[in-house]
């Protein structure tokens, strides 16, 4: 049972165990609508993918990535209630992703449940993308409770954070410049492998050999082990440059030894981290947690390091509704809805961080 207060920009509630959260995501190139029952349990979950409109421009062009949203996101909220067999009436409370993300793309989820947050009467929270990113691990694992250490590795974003409880985060280290993802995603471009290049590169890089080549692992100085930020545009130019150098060498080799660089600095920064906060469990999460290597390295430290360690399914660590759902019902249990005020944030800032 919700009870639904009288004001629509903050209305009182409490989640239950029972209460469905339909969630919205938009915040850059995946159209996504879910249903979340209870924070843990994804009872559908819907993503139309825009790669073909963005494919020949090697990127995502913010201002298609908008109009994508405008044409699907009807559809998929559709689709979604469809595939958990529900009407709009069985929703308890309605959740987009505010930020960070493409201000025009976010704006379109916001705004469509919001539309829908009026018309059911029902209240409407605004969730941060990162930490969705990291309620992705409870639907992975409904047993999982903080505190642990998470690895959120996006296209935007690389963070290394202690999740001391629901809402209580710290950051414990950040890239200083590109993002993990970014720099798959301009690697496979000067590799002329195309877009989506994250994915593209993790296959062609399981076809080459890692050990062809050796570049210097950065900021993993051994002289400095409780520096848990990360930087990724000097490898990059080095990769440049190799290329320049060799450019006789398999694209595949190229490919296996940036990867296993970026894995090898990823995965030592997380172990590293849960030795020094001494906390047992570790979590992937993000576009970038969809990586096959960066899979089996963090699967194979943790059991050697005896840490219990969630990676996700893949399809909950890219961008997905799910996960945006989850850490809603999440926060609600201890937060008014942020209401219909609240609008899209591009650069919105993690909540409850020190
Ligand atoms: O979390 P996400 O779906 O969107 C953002 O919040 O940014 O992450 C997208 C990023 C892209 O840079 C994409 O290339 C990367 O995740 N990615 C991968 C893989 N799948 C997606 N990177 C490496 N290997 C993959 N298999
Ligand atoms: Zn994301």
């Amino acid at each position: 049972m919700i009870p639904i207060g009288s004001s629509p920009s903050q209305p009182m509630m409490a989640v239950t165990p029972a209460t469905r959260v339909l969630a919205i995501e938009t915040s850059c190139d995946e159209t996504a609508a879910a249903v979340v029952e209870g924070g843990r349990w994804v009872v559908s979950s819907v993503v139309a993918t825009q790669f073909e409109r963005h494919e020949r421009f090697g990127g995502v062009v913010p201002e298609i990535a908008s109009r994508a949203h405008l044409e699907l996101i009807n559809d998929v909220v559709a689709d979604a209630l469809r595939d958990a067999n529900l009407r709009l009436r069985d929703i308890g409370v309605i959740a987009a992703t505010q930020g960070p993300g493409l201000a025009g793309a976010l704006l379109v989820g916001v705004s469509a449940a919001k539309a829908l947050a009026l018309a059911t009467s029902r209240p409407y929270h605004g969730v941060h993308h990162h930490e969705a990113h990291l309620y992705a691990a409870m639907l992975a694992d409904p047993t999982l409770e903080p505190p642990f250490v998470t690895l959120i590795v996006s296209g935007g974003h690389t963070l290394l954070v202690a999740m001391d409880d629901h809402g209580r985060y710290r950051v414990l280290g950040r890239t200083v410049d590109d993002a993990a993802g970014e720099a798959y995603d301009k690697v496979a471009r000067l590799l002329g492998l195309g877009y989506p290049g994250g994915p593209i590169l993790d296959q062609l890089a399981g076809t080459g050999n890692p050990e062809a080549i050796r570049f210097t692992r950065p900021m993993l100085d051994p002289r400095e082990p409780d520096n848990l930020d990360f930087s990724f545009s000097g490898l990059k130019t080095a990769v440049v440059l190799h290329r320049r150098k060799h450019p006789d060498q398999p694209i595949a080799d190229v490919a296996a030894a940036f990867q296993d660089c970026v894995v090898d600095v990823l995965t030592t920064k997380l172990l590293r981290a849960a030795r020094r906060e001494r906390l047992g469990t570790i979590v992937l999460g993000g576009g970038v947690a969809a990586n096959s290597a960066l899979r089996a390295r963090v699967v194979a430290e943790a059991e050697r390091a005896s840490l219990r360690c969630v990676v996700p399914d893949r399809s909950l660590c890219t961008d997905n509704a799910a996960m945006v759902g989850a850490a809603a019902w999440h926060r609600l249990r201890f937060e008014p809805p942020t209401g219909l005020a609240g609008g899209a944030v591009p650069n919105l800032a993690l909540p409850g961080t020190t």
